[in-house]
């Protein structure tokens, strides 16, 4: 029999809702797979987010950006502390809405997933269901990439499609990539945390 690996310790960084939080949540309910959510740390203060981890048992902290002001790497420095005080292994960004310096971003290089409403490389930043119906696309959906410097353009793990319907609007069009978001982000995080997926030289690597 051989030995089952221990489960990798995960970070969730969220800004707000933390539905995406809680889809990974529940996938790591399950038995056998192979990352527990350890701890959620939100930038805003009393976000819904919050409240949900703590639904699930999971630690919560709050380090709030406001107070560094414009060093945004002081307020990585203080997130990263309680990182290292939780023994985060892995670290996961659901709905995150900061930049992260370069510091910060090697810091967690390899270590580090987003979750982007888009088929990357098409539609970086934001607003990027109206970005896909103004460009009239017929298929929309969403990329699991890992974080590198450079704004949503880390080699992607995993992506979900869906079509672009007669008469959508970004809210129908956001719903329906939202769907698709909780299924791709735990199967996106198995794969990472289980070594199936690793960083190398710059591009996603499968064993
Ligand atoms: C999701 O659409 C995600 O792709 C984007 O921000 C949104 C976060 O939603 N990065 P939630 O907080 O996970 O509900």
């Amino acid at each position: 029999m051989s030995a089952i690996p221990p489960r990798k310790r995960v970070g969730v960084l969220i800004s707000g809702r933390g539905s995406n939080m809680v889809s990974l949540a529940e996938a790591a309910q399950a038995p056998g797979y192979p990352a527990q959510i350890a701890l959620v740390i939100s930038n805003i203060p009393d976000v819904v987010g919050l409240d949900r981890a703590r639904g699930f048992g999971i630690a919560t902290a709050t380090v709030d950006h406001r107070p560094f002001g414009r060093d945004r790497e002081a307020f990585e420095r203080a997130v990263d502390e309680v990182l290292r005080v939780n023994q985060i292994d892995l670290l996961v960004l659901a709905g995150f809405m900061r930049i992260l310096t370069p510091w910060f971003v090697a810091r967690w290089e390899g270590r580090m997933i987003n979750i982007h409403p888009s088929l990357l490389p098409l539609f970086k930043g934001t607003h990027t269901h109206r970005q896909a119906l103004e460009a009239g696309v017929a298929e929309h959906g969403c990329s699991v990439h890992f974080v590198v410097p450079e704004l949503d353009a880390g080699p992607v793990i995993l992506q979900a499609k869906v079509p672009v319907l007669p008469g959508d609007d970004e809210e129908t069009l956001a719903k329906r990539v939202l769907v698709e978001e909780h299924k791709l982000y735990p199967a996106a995080l198995a794969e990472v945390a289980s070594g199936r997926a690793k960083l190398e030289g710059g591009a996603v690597i499968r064993g």
